[in-house]
Protein backbone atom coordinates (compact mmCIF):
# COMPACT_ATOMS: atom_id res chain seq x y z
CA UNK A 1 0.00 0.00 0.00
CA UNK A 2 1.03 3.19 -0.84
CA UNK A 3 0.05 6.34 1.22
CA UNK A 4 0.93 9.97 0.50
CA UNK A 5 0.81 11.71 3.98
CA UNK A 6 -0.36 15.60 4.82
CA UNK A 7 1.33 17.66 7.77
CA UNK A 8 0.31 21.34 8.42
CA UNK A 9 -0.20 21.48 12.16
CA UNK A 10 2.03 24.18 13.31
CA UNK A 11 5.02 26.07 10.97
CA UNK A 12 5.99 23.24 8.72
CA UNK A 13 3.85 22.34 5.39
CA UNK A 14 4.73 18.81 4.50
CA UNK A 15 3.90 15.91 2.67
CA UNK A 16 5.40 12.37 2.17
CA UNK A 17 5.01 9.19 0.38
CA UNK A 18 5.19 5.54 1.94
CA UNK A 19 4.90 2.03 1.19
CA UNK A 20 4.19 -0.73 3.48
CA UNK A 21 5.48 -3.52 1.74
CA UNK A 22 3.85 -7.11 1.61
CA UNK A 23 6.34 -8.03 4.54
CA UNK A 24 4.44 -5.54 6.23
CA UNK A 25 7.86 -3.03 6.49
CA UNK A 26 7.78 0.92 5.69
CA UNK A 27 9.62 2.27 2.86
CA UNK A 28 9.99 6.16 2.69
CA UNK A 29 9.40 7.13 -1.12
CA UNK A 30 9.78 10.59 -0.28
CA UNK A 31 9.95 13.37 2.20
CA UNK A 32 9.14 16.96 1.51
CA UNK A 33 9.55 19.23 4.65
CA UNK A 34 8.47 23.95 3.66
CA UNK A 35 10.21 25.54 6.46
CA UNK A 36 8.48 28.34 7.77
CA UNK A 37 11.21 29.19 10.36
CA UNK A 38 12.05 32.36 8.84
CA UNK A 39 8.66 34.22 8.82
CA UNK A 40 8.62 33.48 12.16
CA UNK A 41 12.23 34.18 13.47
CA UNK A 42 11.39 37.79 13.18
CA UNK A 43 8.22 37.54 15.50
CA UNK A 44 10.34 35.48 18.04
CA UNK A 45 8.07 32.55 17.61
CA UNK A 46 5.15 30.81 15.34
CA UNK A 47 2.53 33.56 14.49
CA UNK A 48 -0.90 31.14 14.00
CA UNK A 49 -2.00 33.44 11.09
CA UNK A 50 0.99 33.91 8.97
CA UNK A 51 1.66 30.49 9.46
CA UNK A 52 -1.59 29.33 8.07
CA UNK A 53 -1.78 31.48 5.09
CA UNK A 54 2.00 30.17 4.25
CA UNK A 55 0.99 26.94 4.36
CA UNK A 56 -2.05 27.74 1.87
CA UNK A 57 0.92 29.14 -0.17
CA UNK A 58 3.14 26.06 0.06
CA UNK A 59 0.54 23.01 -0.17
CA UNK A 60 -0.08 22.29 -3.45
CA UNK A 61 3.85 22.62 -4.46
CA UNK A 62 4.80 20.29 -1.33
CA UNK A 63 2.47 17.44 -2.80
CA UNK A 64 3.73 17.72 -6.51
CA UNK A 65 7.22 17.72 -4.68
CA UNK A 66 6.81 14.45 -3.03
CA UNK A 67 4.66 13.04 -5.92
CA UNK A 68 7.60 13.90 -8.29
CA UNK A 69 10.68 12.54 -5.52
CA UNK A 70 8.89 9.41 -4.89
CA UNK A 71 8.38 9.07 -9.35
CA UNK A 72 4.66 8.45 -8.53
CA UNK A 73 1.71 9.98 -9.85
CA UNK A 74 -1.63 10.34 -8.08
CA UNK A 75 -2.98 7.03 -10.19
CA UNK A 76 -0.13 5.37 -8.22
CA UNK A 77 -1.44 6.04 -4.42
CA UNK A 78 -3.84 4.14 -2.40
CA UNK A 79 -4.44 6.40 0.42
CA UNK A 80 -4.26 9.77 2.00
CA UNK A 81 -3.11 10.36 5.35
CA UNK A 82 -3.34 13.62 7.08
CA UNK A 83 -2.78 15.22 10.49
CA UNK A 84 -6.57 16.43 11.95
CA UNK A 85 -5.20 17.74 15.18
CA UNK A 86 -3.58 18.79 17.72
CA UNK A 87 -2.10 21.99 16.72
CA UNK A 88 -3.44 25.56 15.42
CA UNK A 89 -6.74 25.73 14.15
CA UNK A 90 -6.24 27.70 11.01
CA UNK A 91 -2.96 25.57 9.94
CA UNK A 92 -4.47 22.14 10.62
CA UNK A 93 -7.36 23.33 8.43
CA UNK A 94 -5.21 23.75 5.53
CA UNK A 95 -3.62 20.29 5.24
CA UNK A 96 -7.18 18.73 6.52
CA UNK A 97 -8.71 20.92 3.31
CA UNK A 98 -6.38 19.77 0.67
CA UNK A 99 -6.46 16.32 1.54
CA UNK A 100 -10.18 15.93 1.91
CA UNK A 101 -10.22 18.12 -2.13
CA UNK A 102 -7.20 15.35 -3.04
CA UNK A 103 -8.68 12.19 -1.55
CA UNK A 104 -12.54 13.09 -3.02
CA UNK A 105 -11.34 14.46 -6.75
CA UNK A 106 -9.00 10.88 -7.15
CA UNK A 107 -11.68 8.83 -5.35
CA UNK A 108 -8.91 7.68 -2.99
CA UNK A 109 -9.74 6.31 0.90
CA UNK A 110 -8.77 9.20 3.67
CA UNK A 111 -7.68 8.52 7.42
CA UNK A 112 -7.40 11.47 9.83
CA UNK A 113 -3.83 11.00 12.11
CA UNK A 114 -3.35 12.13 15.47
CA UNK A 115 -0.10 14.45 14.99
CA UNK A 116 1.50 12.87 18.42
CA UNK A 117 0.62 9.43 16.77
CA UNK A 118 2.86 10.59 14.31
CA UNK A 119 6.12 11.43 16.82
CA UNK A 120 5.20 7.88 18.09
CA UNK A 121 5.49 6.28 14.85
CA UNK A 122 8.55 7.78 13.44
CA UNK A 123 10.18 5.44 15.67
CA UNK A 124 8.56 2.56 14.07
CA UNK A 125 9.48 4.34 10.78
CA UNK A 126 12.90 4.75 11.49
CA UNK A 127 14.00 1.32 13.62
CA UNK A 128 11.28 -1.33 12.41
CA UNK A 129 9.34 -3.22 15.32
CA UNK A 130 10.47 -2.05 18.55
CA UNK A 131 10.03 -4.34 21.59
CA UNK A 132 6.79 -4.39 23.89
CA UNK A 133 5.79 -3.23 25.31
CA UNK A 134 7.59 0.30 24.81
CA UNK A 135 7.51 3.53 26.60
CA UNK A 136 7.76 6.82 24.40
CA UNK A 137 8.22 10.01 25.54
CA UNK A 138 6.73 12.57 23.05
CA UNK A 139 9.16 15.56 23.30
CA UNK A 140 8.37 19.06 21.18
CA UNK A 141 7.18 22.51 20.90
CA UNK A 142 3.71 21.72 21.59
CA UNK A 143 3.81 18.86 24.25
CA UNK A 144 5.61 16.70 26.57
CA UNK A 145 3.85 13.17 27.14
CA UNK A 146 4.43 10.02 27.72
CA UNK A 147 3.11 6.91 26.65
CA UNK A 148 2.63 3.24 27.13
CA UNK A 149 2.77 1.50 23.76
CA UNK A 150 1.21 -1.93 24.53
CA UNK A 151 1.23 -3.51 20.88
CA UNK A 152 1.82 -1.51 17.85
CA UNK A 153 -0.66 1.04 17.14
CA UNK A 154 -1.86 1.37 20.52
CA UNK A 155 -1.11 4.64 22.71
CA UNK A 156 -1.68 5.04 26.55
CA UNK A 157 -0.91 8.01 27.91
CA UNK A 158 1.22 8.03 31.41
CA UNK A 159 1.84 11.36 32.25
CA UNK A 160 2.40 14.92 30.24
CA UNK A 161 3.33 18.69 31.35
CA UNK A 162 0.17 20.52 33.27
CA UNK A 163 1.89 24.09 31.46
CA UNK A 164 5.06 24.17 29.16
CA UNK A 165 6.42 21.82 26.78
CA UNK A 166 9.73 21.29 26.90
CA UNK A 167 10.58 22.42 23.16
CA UNK A 168 8.53 25.43 24.56
CA UNK A 169 10.62 26.24 27.58
CA UNK A 170 13.95 25.76 25.29
CA UNK A 171 12.31 28.31 23.08
CA UNK A 172 11.53 30.70 25.72
CA UNK A 173 14.72 30.75 27.80
CA UNK A 174 16.03 31.22 24.12
CA UNK A 175 14.55 34.20 23.91
CA UNK A 176 14.85 35.67 27.21
CA UNK A 177 18.68 35.15 26.72
CA UNK A 178 18.43 37.02 23.09
CA UNK A 179 19.30 33.97 21.67
CA UNK A 180 16.85 33.76 19.00
CA UNK A 181 14.00 31.53 17.44
CA UNK A 182 13.58 28.34 17.82
CA UNK A 183 15.74 27.90 21.16
CA UNK A 184 16.23 24.27 21.30
CA UNK A 185 19.38 24.06 18.87
CA UNK A 186 20.98 27.48 20.03
CA UNK A 187 20.85 26.70 23.54
CA UNK A 188 22.09 23.01 22.41
CA UNK A 189 25.35 24.32 20.81
CA UNK A 190 25.71 26.92 23.39
CA UNK A 191 25.02 24.41 26.29
CA UNK A 192 28.49 22.69 24.92
CA UNK A 193 30.55 25.70 25.87
CA UNK A 194 29.15 26.31 29.76
CA UNK A 195 29.66 24.83 33.17
CA UNK A 196 26.61 22.59 33.58
CA UNK A 197 26.64 23.31 37.81
CA UNK A 198 27.31 27.04 37.13
CA UNK A 199 23.38 27.60 37.74
CA UNK A 200 21.37 25.96 40.58
CA UNK A 201 17.82 25.49 39.23
CA UNK A 202 14.98 24.00 40.37
CA UNK A 203 13.35 20.29 39.71
CA UNK A 204 9.80 20.45 39.82
CA UNK A 205 7.78 17.48 40.77
CA UNK A 206 4.66 16.73 40.66
CA UNK A 207 2.85 15.13 43.82
CA UNK A 208 -1.00 15.67 43.59
CA UNK A 209 -3.13 14.34 40.98
CA UNK A 210 -4.08 16.38 37.46
CA UNK A 211 -7.51 17.88 38.26
CA UNK A 212 -8.12 17.02 34.48
CA UNK A 213 -7.16 13.27 35.17
CA UNK A 214 -7.68 12.39 38.61
CA UNK A 215 -7.13 8.54 38.40
CA UNK A 216 -3.84 9.33 36.11
CA UNK A 217 -0.87 8.57 38.57
CA UNK A 218 0.85 12.47 38.84
CA UNK A 219 4.19 10.63 39.62
CA UNK A 220 4.65 10.90 35.61
CA UNK A 221 3.63 14.16 34.66
CA UNK A 222 6.20 17.49 34.37
CA UNK A 223 6.16 21.03 34.86
CA UNK A 224 8.43 23.50 32.91
CA UNK A 225 7.10 26.82 34.11
CA UNK A 226 8.78 27.41 37.33
CA UNK A 227 12.10 26.34 35.74
CA UNK A 228 11.77 29.31 32.88
CA UNK A 229 10.72 31.44 35.61
CA UNK A 230 14.21 30.56 37.62
CA UNK A 231 16.26 31.46 34.26
CA UNK A 232 14.61 34.46 34.16
CA UNK A 233 15.17 35.58 38.09
CA UNK A 234 18.60 34.99 37.54
CA UNK A 235 19.43 36.60 34.03
CA UNK A 236 17.56 39.85 35.55
CA UNK A 237 19.62 39.77 38.79
CA UNK A 238 22.84 38.90 36.81
CA UNK A 239 22.03 41.94 34.38
CA UNK A 240 21.64 44.08 37.03
CA UNK A 241 24.51 43.10 39.39
CA UNK A 242 26.72 43.59 35.71
CA UNK A 243 24.73 46.91 34.98
CA UNK A 244 24.43 44.91 31.23
CA UNK A 245 21.23 44.20 28.80
CA UNK A 246 23.30 41.07 27.48
CA UNK A 247 25.06 38.92 29.61
CA UNK A 248 28.85 37.74 28.69
CA UNK A 249 28.96 34.95 26.63
CA UNK A 250 30.44 32.36 28.72
CA UNK A 251 27.69 33.32 31.23
CA UNK A 252 25.15 32.57 28.37
CA UNK A 253 26.74 29.28 28.11
CA UNK A 254 26.60 28.56 31.78
CA UNK A 255 23.23 29.14 32.07
CA UNK A 256 22.39 27.40 28.98
CA UNK A 257 24.27 24.14 30.24
CA UNK A 258 22.57 23.98 33.27
CA UNK A 259 18.77 24.80 32.26
CA UNK A 260 19.89 21.77 29.96
CA UNK A 261 21.38 19.55 32.53
CA UNK A 262 17.49 19.55 34.81
CA UNK A 263 15.50 19.62 31.58
CA UNK A 264 17.45 16.31 30.11
CA UNK A 265 17.35 15.00 33.95
CA UNK A 266 14.00 15.34 34.42
CA UNK A 267 12.70 14.02 31.29
CA UNK A 268 14.81 11.03 31.58
CA UNK A 269 14.32 10.16 35.09
CA UNK A 270 10.58 10.07 34.51
CA UNK A 271 10.85 8.04 31.20
CA UNK A 272 13.02 5.56 32.58
CA UNK A 273 11.20 5.42 35.73
CA UNK A 274 7.88 4.51 34.08
CA UNK A 275 9.54 1.81 31.71
CA UNK A 276 10.49 0.46 34.77
CA UNK A 277 6.96 0.84 36.27
CA UNK A 278 5.39 -1.01 33.41
CA UNK A 279 7.94 -3.49 32.38
CA UNK A 280 9.23 -1.56 29.05
CA UNK A 281 11.14 -3.67 26.92
CA UNK A 282 12.36 -0.48 24.84
CA UNK A 283 12.78 2.94 25.62
CA UNK A 284 11.95 5.96 22.69
CA UNK A 285 12.29 9.28 22.46
CA UNK A 286 10.30 11.03 19.77
CA UNK A 287 9.65 15.33 18.36
CA UNK A 288 11.79 17.78 18.25
CA UNK A 289 13.94 18.21 21.37
CA UNK A 290 14.46 14.45 20.65
CA UNK A 291 17.52 16.12 18.60
CA UNK A 292 18.85 17.61 21.59
CA UNK A 293 22.68 16.26 21.88
CA UNK A 294 22.83 16.06 25.51
CA UNK A 295 19.62 14.41 25.72
CA UNK A 296 20.43 11.91 22.95
CA UNK A 297 23.71 10.89 25.23
CA UNK A 298 22.11 10.48 27.81
CA UNK A 299 19.64 8.65 26.79
CA UNK A 300 22.33 5.98 25.45
CA UNK A 301 24.00 5.59 29.03
CA UNK A 302 20.70 5.29 30.80
CA UNK A 303 19.59 2.74 28.25
CA UNK A 304 22.98 0.75 28.93
CA UNK A 305 22.72 1.20 32.70
CA UNK A 306 19.04 -0.05 33.21
CA UNK A 307 19.71 -2.99 30.34
CA UNK A 308 16.97 -1.71 27.90
CA UNK A 309 17.17 -0.78 24.47
CA UNK A 310 16.79 2.93 23.49
CA UNK A 311 15.68 4.87 20.21
CA UNK A 312 15.70 8.06 19.08
CA UNK A 313 14.39 9.34 15.62
CA UNK A 314 17.04 10.83 12.82
CA UNK A 315 16.89 14.41 12.55
CA UNK A 316 14.79 14.58 9.66
CA UNK A 317 11.99 12.41 10.94
CA UNK A 318 12.38 14.07 15.00
CA UNK A 319 10.91 17.29 13.74
CA UNK A 320 7.51 18.15 12.11
CA UNK A 321 7.24 15.91 9.01
CA UNK A 322 4.90 13.87 7.40
CA UNK A 323 6.40 11.01 6.66
CA UNK A 324 5.32 10.01 10.57
CA UNK A 325 1.85 10.99 9.86
CA UNK A 326 1.91 8.17 6.51
CA UNK A 327 3.50 5.68 8.53
CA UNK A 328 0.50 6.58 11.83
CA UNK A 329 -1.81 6.66 8.74
CA UNK A 330 -0.74 3.12 7.41
CA UNK A 331 -1.60 2.09 10.97
CA UNK A 332 -5.56 3.36 11.00
CA UNK A 333 -5.68 2.13 6.90
CA UNK A 334 -4.89 -1.15 8.58
CA UNK A 335 -7.41 -1.27 11.16
CA UNK A 336 -10.02 0.57 8.56
CA UNK A 337 -10.56 4.03 10.64
CA UNK A 338 -11.66 5.63 7.76
CA UNK A 339 -13.02 9.14 7.81
CA UNK A 340 -15.94 9.84 6.49
CA UNK A 341 -16.43 13.44 4.23
CA UNK A 342 -17.22 15.44 8.13
CA UNK A 343 -13.48 14.76 9.01
CA UNK A 344 -12.83 18.48 10.44
CA UNK A 345 -9.51 20.24 12.24
CA UNK A 346 -9.59 19.31 16.10
CA UNK A 347 -6.93 21.46 17.41
CA UNK A 348 -7.03 19.73 21.33
CA UNK A 349 -7.74 16.33 19.97
CA UNK A 350 -6.67 13.93 22.61
CA UNK A 351 -4.41 10.54 22.42
CA UNK A 352 -4.51 8.02 24.54
O1 LIG B 1 8.38 18.44 16.79
P1 LIG B 1 8.62 19.87 16.46
O2 LIG B 1 9.26 20.19 15.13
O3 LIG B 1 7.28 20.71 16.50
C1 LIG B 1 6.27 20.54 17.43
O4 LIG B 1 5.45 19.59 17.27
O5 LIG B 1 6.28 21.35 18.39
O6 LIG B 1 9.48 20.49 17.66
C2 LIG B 1 9.97 21.80 17.66
C3 LIG B 1 10.62 22.06 19.00
C4 LIG B 1 11.04 23.51 19.21
O7 LIG B 1 10.58 23.93 20.49
C5 LIG B 1 12.56 23.46 19.16
O8 LIG B 1 13.17 24.46 19.96
C6 LIG B 1 12.83 22.08 19.70
O9 LIG B 1 11.82 21.27 19.15
N1 LIG B 1 14.16 21.57 19.30
C7 LIG B 1 15.16 21.30 20.16
C8 LIG B 1 16.27 20.91 19.38
N2 LIG B 1 15.91 20.96 18.06
C9 LIG B 1 14.60 21.35 18.04
N3 LIG B 1 15.20 21.37 21.50
C10 LIG B 1 16.35 21.05 22.11
N4 LIG B 1 17.47 20.69 21.44
C11 LIG B 1 17.48 20.61 20.09
N5 LIG B 1 18.60 20.26 19.44
ZN1 LIG C 1 5.34 17.85 16.40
Amino acid sequence: MIVLGIETSCDETAAAVIEAAPDGRWHTRANVVASQIAIHTEWGGVVPELASRQHVRDICGVVDRALADASLGWTDLDGVAVTEGPGLVGSLLVGVSFAKAAAWARGLPLVGVNHIAGHIESLWLAHGPLPLPAVVLVVSGGHTSLYLVPEAGVYRLLGRTRDDAAGEAYDKVAKLLGLGYPGGPLIDRLAERGRDDAVDLPVTRLTHPDRNAPDRDPTFDFSFSGIKTAVLRHVRQRQAALGVDTLPEPEIADVCASFQRVVVRTLLTRTFAAARAHGAGAVGVAGGVSANARLRRELESRGAASRLPVFVPPVSLATDNAAMIAAAGLRRFARGELAGDRLNAVPSLGLG
